[in-house]
């Protein structure tokens, strides 16, 4: 395991990846943790984060000096290694020019820059620098206007770097990363799908026993990984509900019944309440409004469900690493509960079991595939909790649901045939609340006008729309307008988030 110790640095994220990327298992800690999940661990390499203060600022982010005679290798980023060395007693200031973007850098070599070509590209984004070295280090890389980029002590197994290597644009920085990890405190890379797997497995039977655990699935990733690997633990003692509220896509509704129950043989309850939301939902437009009445009622027949089922201790839940960790040094802003399955009850008193909670996205679906679910569902668009019941735009009915679940199954059908799907983070069809005239044959129509979306994004935070080729767009409009009654004219969403959110309502 490596520690990275949080000082809160805006590429925490990314260090994170870097070394789960050469297959390293590690977690990111608060820096006020640090000692005692050190103890706790006991890890083979210790990482300090990058921060926006100064470590000169009076209650600037500290650590204790212990943690440098523990023989556990560390290595500085930016903030972390002007810590390292002013905790060492070595100086930081402020120079007059301060440091950004890409720069030239000089490395002398040594175990960290092992095979990294001696004159390179790194990314500076510093204020501060390293003045005086703290006794037993020496300088191992330089820029024309920081002389010390680098330094280490390798008897202490103290490494410091002021450049990020972690950022794609320190050309050979993942190389740097990976010479700490496997030159500098020996790790093997050998954390893998199967190891995590056999791994969780034990843990969540020592956790749950044989106690009744319940699990919200949607059939969204995160929820069916999480609901495959503990039913591989706890078999029959887990009971899946499934709320099918009308808004699923096309075919959505059987083809998790038919995963689920008939290939993985889980417990599963599908419940079927399209007319319960459909009826709470007549007759408004406002989209917050919507959003409120499809969660509230998503609660209610999952409370009512699950109450049936008696004594039951534990609730399985999604959450992935993102979803954990909130960087930043405020220790109240560290960690924020995240609840994907649209804020299950918080009054059921049920103890969570959150076996993905240390893995990224891409890691999640590389156990799905591992645990055998389906690529089609393994590399699904992310889907709203609130479904369709946002994508209909103003009154949701099901007549205009069953006109978008046609469209939406064509243009998506048409994305994988040209082959765009996994090129795209999001793509869907939307029914805005509008009728346009148009003419077929020699009759005029009055019809609704269907909604096209591409966005390409990492996270859904911000987003830029998918230049999909014309042909492509020209094929699946009149697919949609031949095939989907009650259509006749489509149209392409060209708008970015921001401004506008990925989401129509
Ligand atoms: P927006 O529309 O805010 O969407 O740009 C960003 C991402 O979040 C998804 N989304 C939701 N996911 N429950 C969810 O689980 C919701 O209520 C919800 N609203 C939006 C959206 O599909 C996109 O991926």
């Amino acid at each position: 395991t490596v520690l990275i110790i949080d000082f809160g640095g805006q590429y925490n994220q990314l260090i994170a990846r870097r070394v789960r990327e050469a297959k390293v298992y590690c977690e990111i800690v608060p820096y006020k943790k640090a000692m005692n999940k050190i103890k706790e661990v006991k890890p083979e390499g210790i990482i300090f984060t990058g921060g926006p203060s100064s470590v000169n600022d009076p209650g600037a982010p500290d650590i204790e000096a212990e943690i440098f005679d523990l023989g556990i290798p560390i290595l500085g980023i930016c903030y972390g290694a002007q810590l390292t060395a002013k905790v060492l007693g070595g100086s930081v200031t402020k120079p007059e020019k301060r440091e950004y973007g890409k720069t030239e850098i000089n490395y002398a070599g040594g175990k960290l820059f092992k095979d990294v070509d001696k004159s390179n590209i790194c990314w500076m984004s510093h204020t501060d620098q390293i003045d005086k070295l703290p006794e037993g280090f020496t300088i191992t890389a330089a820029t024309h206007d920081c002389p010390v980029a680098a330094m280490e002590n390798v008897d202490k197994k103290l490494y410091a770097l002021q450049f990020h290597p972690e950022v794609e644009h320190t050309v050979q920085g993942y190389k740097i990363i990976r010479n700490f990890l496997f030159e500098v405190c020996a790790l093997s890379g050998d954390f893998t799908s199967d190891s995590f797997i056999d791994d969780k497995v034990r843990l969540i039977r020592q956790q749950v026993g044989d106690k009744k655990t319940l699990c919200a699935l949607s059939g969204g990733v995160d929820s069916s990984v999480a609901a495959v690997l503990v039913h591989k633990a706890i078999g029959d003692n887990l009971t899946c509900i499934f709320v099918d509220h009308g808004l699923l896509r096309k075919n959505e509704g059987d083809d998790v019944e038919r995963i689920f129950r008939d290939e993985f043989s889980m417990n599963l309850i599908r419940v079927n309440a399209q007319e319960r939301f459909l009826s709470k939902l007549a007759g408004v437009t406002d989209p917050e409004r919507k959003r409120k009445i499809i969660g509230e009622e998503f609660i209610r027949v999952f409370e009512e469900e699950s109450k049936k089922l008696g004594d039951v201790e534990f609730l399985v839940q999604g959450t992935i690493y993102p979803d954990v960790i909130e960087s930043g040094t405020d220790e109240a802003a560290v960690i924020k509960s995240h609840h994907n399955v649209g804020g299950l009850p918080e009054d059921m008193k049920l103890s969570l079991v959150e076996p993905l909670r240390e893995l990224f996205k891409d890691e999640v679906r590389n156990v799905g595939l591992e645990l055998g679910i389906p690529e089609y569902l393994i590399f699904r668009h992310p889907f709203p909790g609130p479904g369709l019941g946002i994508r209909v735009l103003g009154e949701v009915t099901e007549e205009k649901c069953d006109i978008l679940r046609e469209a939406d199954a064509i243009y998506r059908e048409e994305l994988e045939k040209a082959g765009l799907g996994r090129k795209i983070w999001q793509a869907f069809a939307t029914l805005p609340d509008v009728k346009t005239v148009g003419v077929m044959g020699d009759e005029r129509t009055y019809s609704y006008m269907v909604g096209l979306r591409a966005i390409t994004s990492t996270d859904g935070m911000t987003g830029e729309f998918y230049p999909i080729p014309y042909e492509v767009l020209g094929t699946i409009s009149t697919r949609i307008v031949n095939e989907v009654k009650g259509v006749n004219r489509v149209v392409y969403d060209v708008t970015g988030k921001p401004p506008a959110t990925i989401e129509w309502e």
